[in-house]
């Protein structure tokens, strides 16, 4: 049957839900249900006020390194187009939206005093959410490294952590009194690994021992940060954002459940374990020992700084990942997994683990799996394996293939169907004893989705990039209806799935 989601209008929402309560499934009062976005993928105006280069703007004009040569000049226009974006989420009726400063915009060169103009746009952004009641949660690092820094070394080097502490006190000091929740990075993983391992993002460098010095680096910057924030807002709430995913072996033989152990090594444990519990683990230790300069730049002292107690850990979930070891992919086959032919390789080479998909199972138009128990899976790990610390999925959500149609409307059941499976599992989790306190759609609107460029949306608003006109879609109308329902509302059984 082909599916139709039924438009409630907001009034209706509280007549339906007493109508179907019953089936309902309703979320903890005070659920901080938010939707989220980056600067660089979202702002464009990258020379307007003084604004300097990051990474970004460089690894995007270097030809080869993004899908059709996509920059973020203008992205969505969001810097020019504020009020009409604040509007919109007031009209999600979300609580709270998380955002990203442009280092850059702050501190053109990366140092030195703060850019007036640069500044003012953030508090225009703030100001402009708490007129709203939307309560701002601000990540000071989403990727744009600005570009003289890494002309210096970057991440790799440990005069960037001085220079990320000194930028965080700069926008705490503006910013604090009106900003109570801080994101000191987002997926440092990404950062490190595609930023210096890969090189699939910027500034594009292969290196594995800079991308172990890079993780150390960008681990000690958040513990550094988290001291700078404090000491300017003593009452913030500051935490990080992990992007952290269950790793599973494609079968139990001990050469795969090897790969999926040194895979969790290095994209969970890697960072988990040092913010979290204060030590790197012992097995990723040893298996980065021979790739300088590796962990040779961590100092003694450092690991109590990257472990000072946080208010709360930020996830972003996808997808799980199953591996096989490289050696064995035929045998992964025979067992009903496929390799998938990813642009982005998101493990990194010297874990000779390669990743395999099941066949025929549901994914995004990432190729992710979708599979909303994983991410019960990953929470009930965080409880088990590590301190509790209250945790909010700062990003989740799915890249579709929308379009508009006829009528003019978005229709994405696929989407729905995803956030409402996620925010289930969320539920399913907190029952186990988790401590989720707030979910955060990825992402408010369509935008430069980085190497991919603008050829995957992930957005509850479609932007109609050639006039930056924005629509939203029918995931947007649904997520508005949880929201203010605090409840996740049959109508989304009738959805149809992913295709296989
Ligand atoms: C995450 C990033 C975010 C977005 C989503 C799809 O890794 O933090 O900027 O690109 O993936």
């Amino acid at each position: 049957m082909p599916f139709r989601i039924r438009r409630h209008s907001y009034a209706e929402v509280g007549a339906t839900l007493s109508a179907l309560d019953s089936n309902a499934v309703p979320f903890p009062k005070g659920f901080l249900f938010g939707a989220a976005t980056a600067a660089y993928q979202v702002e464009g105006s990258v020379d307007v006020g003084g604004r300097g280069v990051s990474i970004w703007d460089t690894f995007s004009h270097t030809s080869g390194k993004t899908v059709n040569g996509d920059t973020g000049d203008i992205a969505c226009d969001h810097f020019l187009r504020l009020e009409e974006d604040l509007d919109l989420l007031a009209e999600l009726g979300v609580r709270a939206y998380r955002f990203s400063v442009s280092w850059p915009r702050v501190q053109p060169t990366g140092k030195g005093p703060a850019n007036p103009e640069g500044l003012d746009f953030y508090r225009r952004v703030v100001d402009g959410l708490r007129a709203r009641g939307i309560v701002p949660v601000l990540t000071l690092y989403h990727w744009d490294l600005p570009q003289p820094l890494q002309d210096e070394g970057g991440w790799p080097q440990r005069d960037t952590v001085s220079r990320f502490a000194e930028y965080a006190g700069t926008v705490a000091r503006a910013l604090g009194g009106t900003v109570g929740r801080w994101i000191t990075l987002n997926e440092p993983w990404c950062s490190a690994w595609l930023g210096y391992g890969s090189g699939h993002h910027a500034p594009g460098i292969r290196d594995i021992g800079k991308a172990v010095a890079a993780t150390h680096h960008l681990l000690l910057a958040h513990g550094e940060a988290v001291q700078a924030i404090r000491s300017a807002v003593p009452a913030a709430e500051v935490g990080i954002s992990l992007n952290l995913t269950p790793i599973r072996h494609a079968t139990d033989h001990e050469d795969d459940v090897a790969a999926a152990r040194r895979t969790d090594g290095n994209a969970n444990r890697l960072f988990l374990d040092p913010v979290l519990t204060g030590s790197y683990p012992p097995d990723m230790l040893e298996h980065y020992q021979g790739s300088a300069p590796g962990f040779a730049v961590v100092r003694d002292g450092d690991l109590e700084v990257i472990s000072r107690p946080l208010d709360f850990l930020g996830i972003n979930y996808y997808t799980p990942q199953t591996v096989a070891d490289e050696a064995r992919t035929a045998q992964a086959m025979v067992a009903g997994y496929c390799v998938p032919t990813a642009e982005i390789d998101l493990i990194s080479s010297d874990l000779h683990a390669v990743p395999v998909q099941r066949q025929a199972f549901r994914r995004t138009e990432m190729g992710w799996e979708v599979e909303p128990a994983a991410l019960t899976e990953l929470l009930d790990r965080l409880h088990q394996e590590y301190p509790h610390v209250p945790i909010l999925l700062t990003e989740n959500g799915a890249a579709c293939a929308d379009y508009v149609g006829q009528d003019g409307s978005v229709q994405d059941p696929e989407r729905i169907r995803y956030l409402d499976g996620h925010l289930r599992a969320v539920l399913q989790a907190r029952e186990a004893g988790s401590d989720v306190r707030g979910y955060f759609v990825w992402s408010l609107m369509d935008n430069f989705e980085w190497a991919y460029g603008y050829s995957k949306r992930f957005g509850l608003v479609w932007i109609d990039y050639p006039t930056r006109t924005r629509i939203p879609k029918d995931s947007f109308r649904w997520y508005a209806q949880t929201v203010r329902a605090n409840a996740l509302l049959p109508t989304v059984e009738a959805t149809a799935g992913f295709r296989a």
